[in-house]
């Protein structure tokens, strides 16, 4: 499913004294299969925007939306057109699952085993069967790395920080969604938690999850990860492509307040001293053209 939205603006409190405008006649497209970064400021729209992909937040009746010609609001996710009221919300909720920053604080239930069941039960076309919810639940905790017998009956509240991330992205997952997204999902981690998170989201990806979008503020994560990444600012999409293009703008993106990766750091370090890398910025990338470099071959 292709995700394509043309013109849409997002206003909190229209009308009042306190309106501020989040997304301001914004575009953007994400194509099927991508791994799809969206990075910017703190307030520049990201959680917004991915809020619409999946209905949670819905346009105004078309009525109130400009319809000056050129300028119509577009948002497309596969089939379904959000633009519509009429838009089946639970079907298109169970092909767009969403991940919010900080999914651990919506686990609720007694059990882990309950909570995931609960992200079935919530979106499932009919009722399921006890033995149904108890392959889907299963596997989805499985998937994410955590060991079923142990965790099934523990409450979601007695697991480790990483473990509450994993039990709440298995809580969206178990509708196998196409379409994955996840704001900020390795926010609060250390190290090793992020390095998990990120590498279960490729292995998602590579599985059965057709395309996987991004919010981060971790520019490392995105240089390794991304296939694109779109850059938000006040609203508005300033530029999308891919890392190996976007970071070479290293001075405009530091202009906005964002940082680079480390790659682009010791790209910039090294072309002041007159030895250009040209990288991709993935750290395996940067290392083979260095030392292609030192060896005397062109970079
Ligand atoms: N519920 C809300 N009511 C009013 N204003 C809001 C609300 N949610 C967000 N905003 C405002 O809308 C703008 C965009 O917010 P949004 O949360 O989409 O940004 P963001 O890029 O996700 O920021 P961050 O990096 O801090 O998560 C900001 O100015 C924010 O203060
Ligand atoms: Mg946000």
């Amino acid at each position: 499913m292709r995700i394509v939205a043309e013109h849409l603006t997002h206003i909190y409190n229209e009308g009042s004294p306190f309106a501020v405008k989040a997304l301001d006649d914004l575009s953007l497209t994400i194509e099927e299969g991508e791994f799809f970064g969206v990075i910017g400021h703190t307030g520049s729209g990201k959680s917004t925007f991915v809020q619409y992909l999946n209905g949670l937040m819905r346009l105004p009746s078309s009525k109130k939306r400009r319809k000056k010609k050129g300028d119509r609001t577009v948002l497309q996710v596969g089939e379904f057109d959000l633009t519509r009221k009429k838009t089946d919300f639970r079907a298109l909720r169970r092909k767009v699952g969403m991940v919010f920053q900080y999914p651990e604080s919506q686990l609720f239930a007694e059990t882990v085993f309950e909570d995931v069941a609960f992200g079935y039960k919530n979106f499932a076309e009919k009722k399921p069967t006890a033995e149904e919810l108890e392959r889907v639940v299963r596997a989805a905790i499985e998937e994410t790395g955590l060991d079923y017998e142990s965790v099934r009956n523990a409450s979601p509240f007695d697991l480790s920080g990483g473990q509450k991330r994993r039990a709440a992205i298995a809580g969206v997952i178990v509708t196998r969604p196409e379409i994955l997204v996840l704001d900020e999902p390795a926010a609060g981690l250390d190290p090793l938690g992020k390095r998990e998170v990120m590498e279960l989201l490729h292995k998602l990806h590579g599985d059965w999850c057709k395309t996987v979008v991004v919010v981060s503020h971790d520019m490392d994560e995105i240089a390794e990860n991304c296939t694109r990444v779109a850059v938000f600012s006040d609203g508005k999409v300033l530029y999308s492509e891919p890392p190996r293009e976007l970071f070479k703008r290293a001075e405009t993106l530091q202009a906005l307040g964002l940082d680079i990766p480390l790659t682009a750091k010791l790209c910039a370090a090294l072309e002041k001293r007159g030895v250009p890398i040209d990288c991709d910025f993935t750290i395996e990338d940067f290392v083979k053209k260095t030392l292609a470099r030192k060896g005397g071959e062109s970079c």
